[in-house]
């Protein structure tokens, strides 16, 4: 067999709020940041991971790369939210050869979708003790046309997408890189993006638990929104510290205290959720990443509700930078919204 080289990837991470790019050097026992940058997208551009505007979208990314001056074109990007299932199922006890041939049969009966609108993948993630013949098996599926709205906007861009992946799986790798110390005990990962918060709980570094709750940053502006009588756009400077005459600091931050609350209720629900269907152990800690989570006051009310430990992800935490070509408060502060482009710039071509 040759032997070919696996090429790193740009990770592109193509949010309804905005587009991230990674660009890493792969290194022998490390990876060296190249590249990051950031374009917002009008909120009207993707709704609910739906591209509605691909010209828009297609624009924004190659605007970006040209900005960087990125030359390579091959990227990994990832999709996530309604046209999306990942489910853990139990299955009987048979090879990955076996499964590949069984798995469209399989899982028919936990998708929602016809099967044959969905591309289908699956992980085996090991026997199950308690289940005597069985085993747990990691089912992805995603629709067939969401995955080729993504890859078509990225060719639109002058780019190739070598790897299509799921949001959560690139913040879950890209933990494990910047956390390694972490991942011996059960954790918390939950993005907060603009339509959707994702709650990811790990165990040795794999998914034990994931749900999307339908709130996020957009929450907050629209409450902001409705409140105050503003535009979106009005709103959206508010949530950020920007100043109006139309609203005190007070009233906004009344405003976002009060969807603060309601978001950690549900994500406290989730945790209970989980822990009432497993004999869990203690969680040694909560990672917040996705825009969302900057809220002021978010993170400490996630930590007094929940009684977790409680921190922001950083991103670039235990990559190579060049203090020369990077600021460190600019990379400090995008930390946490980086999470998933930074987890896809690890990928690689060789990998499935
Ligand atoms: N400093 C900040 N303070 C408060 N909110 C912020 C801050 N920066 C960004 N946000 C909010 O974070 C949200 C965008 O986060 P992010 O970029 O992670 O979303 P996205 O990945 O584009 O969306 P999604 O994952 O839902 O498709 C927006 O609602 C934005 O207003
Ligand atoms: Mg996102």
């Amino acid at each position: 067999m040759a032997f070919i080289k696996p090429k790193s990837l740009i990770g592109l991470d193509i949010g309804s709020h905005s587009i991230k790019v990674v660009e890493l050097k792969h290194q022998k026992k490390r990876y060296d940041l190249k590249n990051f940058g950031v374009a917002q997208l009008p909120p009207e551009a993707i709704v609910d991971g739906v591209i509605m505007d691909s010209s828009i979208v297609a624009e924004s990314i190659r605007n970006l790369f040209a900005n960087l001056k990125i030359k390579a074109k091959n990227v990994a990007t990832s999709v996530a939210g309604h046209s999306l299932i990942v489910k853990k199922i139990p299955l009987p006890l048979m090879t990955e050869e076996e499964l590949e041939e069984q798995i469209q049969w399989e899982a028919e009966q936990y998708i929602p979708f016809e099967i044959d609108e969905v591309n289908i993948d699956f992980q085996i993630l090991g026997p199950l003790p308690q289940e005597e013949g069985q085993m747990e098996v990691l089912l992805v599926a995603v629709k067939k046309d969401i995955i080729s709205d993504y890859t078509a906007v990225i060719a639109e861009a002058g780019l190739s997408a070598m790897v299509v992946d799921v949001d959560s799986f690139a913040a879950e790798n890209l933990f494990e890189v910047c956390y390694p110390e972490k991942i011996d005990k059960p954790t918390v990962l939950i993005d907060i993006g603009a339509g959707i918060i994702n709650i990811n709980i790990l165990k040795n570094g794999v998914s034990a638990f994931t749900r999307d709750i339908t709130m996020g940053g957009s929450t907050f502006t629209e409450e902001i929104q409705k409140e105050l009588g503003l535009s979106y756009e009005e709103a959206e400077i508010l949530k950020l510290g920007g100043s109006s005459d139309q609203a005190s600091a007070e009233e906004v931050s009344n405003i976002l205290s009060g969807v603060t609350d309601n978001v950690v209720l549900e994500i406290q629900r989730s945790l209970d959720f989980y822990s009432a269907t497993t004999s869990e152990e203690e969680f040694q800690g909560v990672f917040l990443a996705g825009g969302g989570c900057m809220v002021p006051g978010l993170a400490m009310a996630v930590e007094e509700r929940l009684g977790i430990p409680t921190q922001i992800l950083h991103a670039f935490k235990g990559l190579g930078i060049s203090p020369k070509d990077f600021d460190p408060d600019y990379l400090e502060a995008m930390g946490p919204v980086a999470a998933v482009a930074a987890g896809l710039a690890l990928r690689r071509t060789d990998e499935r």
